[in-house]
């Protein structure tokens, strides 16, 4: 039985058992994810996050986003309107539970100017580590072409999501210091 406690985490109120029938669970309701996301959640589109080994809170938090039009992308809206409670917690769930996705090797000059940029705007929030918390997504190796994308999103406000410290901290860093911070989290496990 789900057993939702208002204002606590979904995550916090089942035993280790509990967690082990959920994944299974999850990876079955994934099955439809798996064409965009990649079967155990790295996905092999550019412009399609990772899931595998994302914070479990955040990936739910994100789906209801998507439900109530917080977040805008016409199909993930769509679809994640036909999701049970539980099918999400399962599915966010599986996901968290997934081998982080491989680090890739970057050119050292742009990993160490990224890094730098990253450490004074952005590891307060996301982590020294990149791994996040129940809030900030985890972004340690994360599709290139999607960590771009949401950056300039916040920086231009296209109005697709929208999350002001994230405005002022991609502001901060600059429109040209996207890539070295993009390569720097790519090569972060
Ligand atoms: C047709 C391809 C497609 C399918 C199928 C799909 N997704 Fe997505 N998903 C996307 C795209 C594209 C985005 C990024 C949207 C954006 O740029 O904001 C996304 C974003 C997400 C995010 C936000 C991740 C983040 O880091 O913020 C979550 C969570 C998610 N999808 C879960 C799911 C789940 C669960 C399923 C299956 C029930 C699923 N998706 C099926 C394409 C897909
Ligand atoms: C004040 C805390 C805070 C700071 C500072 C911050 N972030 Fe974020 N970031 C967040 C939160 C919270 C979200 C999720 C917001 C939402 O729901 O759209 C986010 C979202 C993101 C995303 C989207 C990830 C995904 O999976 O969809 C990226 C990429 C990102 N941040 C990169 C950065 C970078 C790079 C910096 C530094 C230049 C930075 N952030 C600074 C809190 C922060």
């Amino acid at each position: 039985m789900l057993l939702w406690v208002a204002g606590v985490s979904p995550f916090s109120v089942y035993g280790a058992d509990d967690d082990v029938q959920r994944i299974e669970a999850g990876r079955r309701i994934a099955t439809f994810c798996a064409n965009c996301h990649g079967a155990s959640g790295v996905s092999a589109i550019p412009n399609v996050p990772n899931l595998a080994a994302q914070n479990p809170d955040y990936l739910l938090a994100q789906i209801d986003a998507f439900v109530t039009g917080k977040r805008k992308n016409a199909f993930m809206e769509g679809l994640m309107k036909v999701l049970e409670p539980a099918d999400k917690t399962a599915v966010a769930t599986f996901y968290a539970a997934q081998p982080a996705p491989p680090v890739s090797v970057v050119p050292e000059a742009q990993r160490v100017a990224g890094g730098a940029a990253f450490t004074r705007l952005c590891a307060r929030c996301h982590g020294d580590n990149g791994h996040g918390n129940a809030t900030t997504p985890r972004l340690a190796g994360q599709q290139a072409e999607y960590l771009r994308l949401n950056l300039e999103r916040y920086l231009n406000l296209s109005g697709e999501r929208f999350y002001a410290p994230m405005t002022a901290a991609v502001t901060q860093l600059g429109d040209k210091n996207i890539p070295a911070v993009i390569a720097y989290l790519r090569s972060l496990p």
